[in-house]
């Protein structure tokens, strides 16, 4: 239990957009399945109706939620044991975020910048949607109560909206109804860098295939990528020191640490003093065997999407049957008049 007596529970979106990459294994993927097998309840969703806040092409749009699912899936998220699901099946998402754009007041919506950069210079062609787009993702927190959200650094302003959303719900109502939820933000020890500038996050949108290890990449690709990697001329330094001042190979010590679920001190005892034409045929071998698995399974998981389709379907009854009695009791709680189960 928290302090205000809520019992701990784990909620995160990631949008279906796409390109997974070794990124979002080592920074999500895998921290959420370790996060499970430590026994929290955790509850993971496609965040499709965030993801068309901008147009999506609705082929590609069904193909990539199910290629998520399946990302999910391969990286060991048990859907018996968490609770995975697509935001549109679940309609109280939809429900709770309209309340929640009555809470939520323009000028806190205006302060977000992920709207600023997202929109750009031309505001005015925004969707509707993509402005309201934080208060969504403070319904699809609520709704769940969830007490614990892991995100990446970029999606800091949104939690603390959440929490704002919360506080304000709870204190025009008089009520201790919504907790006050915790980010947990992904440290900078598993932000994965792009293999060609160590000064950039490794990106889905980066124009450069090279800069990425796909969760779909072949095990020749895989080995190719990191041979390719960008590095300096020198061999690893000896001690973790070292390595502050060179990016590129910091990086890659860290993709090895976090696949080998070693500290970069014990990677740096193994490794230290060796040249990259040693260290890289070494983290290619490595990676190869931890990611392709996971590509392999993804893509015998994709031969038969009925089966993802099914997982899906029963992650979302799963996820309305707690998000259901909560949407009631806001509505309750609010003054509409209905059905009073709870
Ligand atoms: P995105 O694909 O940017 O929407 O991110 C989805 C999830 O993957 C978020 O939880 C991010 O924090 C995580 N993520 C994305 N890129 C990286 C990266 N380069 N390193 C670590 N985590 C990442
Ligand atoms: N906005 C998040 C992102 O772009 C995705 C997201 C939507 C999310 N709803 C969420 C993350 C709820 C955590 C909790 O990465």
């Amino acid at each position: 239990m928290t302090e205000a007596g809520f019992t701990p529970r784990v909620f995160s979106g990631i949008q279906p957009s796409g390109n997974l990459h070794l990124g979002n294994y080592l920074g999500a993927l895998k921290r959420f399945a370790d996060a499970q097998n430590q026994g929290i309840q955790s509850i993971y969703c496609m965040v499709d109706l965030h993801a068309v806040t901008v147009w999506q092409d609705p082929a590609e749009l069904r193909h990539s939620t199910r290629e998520l699912a399946a990302g999910f899936i391969a990286s060991g998220l048990d859907p018996a044991k968490s609770i995975l699901f697509n935001q549109s099946q679940v309609a109280e998402h939809s429900q709770l975020a309209w309340v929640f754009n009555c809470v939520a007041r323009m000028g806190w919506m205006q302060r977000m910048t992920q709207f600023k950069d997202k929109a750009g210079k031309n505001a005015q062609n925004a969707s509707l949607g993509l402005f309201a787009y934080p208060a969504l993702m403070a319904a699809d927190i609520l709704a769940y109560h969830a007490t614990h959200v892991p995100v990446g650094e970029d999606q800091k302003q949104h939690l603390e909206l959440t929490r704002d959303i919360a506080a304000k719900f709870n204190n025009d109502f008089g009520v201790d109804f919504f907790p006050i939820t915790e980010p947990v933000i992904e440290g900078t020890g598993t932000r994965v860098m792009s293999l060609r500038d160590g000064s950039k996050k490794m990106s889905k949108s980066d124009p450069s295939d090279m800069s990425r290890i796909n969760l779909t990449d072949d095990a020749d690709t895989i080995a190719r990528k990191i041979r390719k990697a960008k590095t300096d001329p020198e061999p690893l330094p000896s001690e973790v020191k070292g390595l502050e001042e060179r990016p590129e190979a910091r990086n890659l010590v860290n993709i090895y640490a976090a696949l080998a679920d070693m500290s970069v001190d014990q990677v740096m005892a193994e490794a230290g003093g060796k040249a990259f034409s040693e260290f890289k045929p070494m983290l290619a071998d490595l990676a190869v065997e931890k990611l392709a698995p996971i590509s392999g399974e993804m893509s015998r998981l994709m031969q038969d999407v009925s089966e993802i389709d099914r997982i899906l379907g029963n992650g979302a009854d799963r996820a309305r049957a707690i998000a259901a009695p909560i949407l009631r009791q806001t509505y309750e709680i609010m003054g509409m008049v209905g059905p009073r189960e709870v």
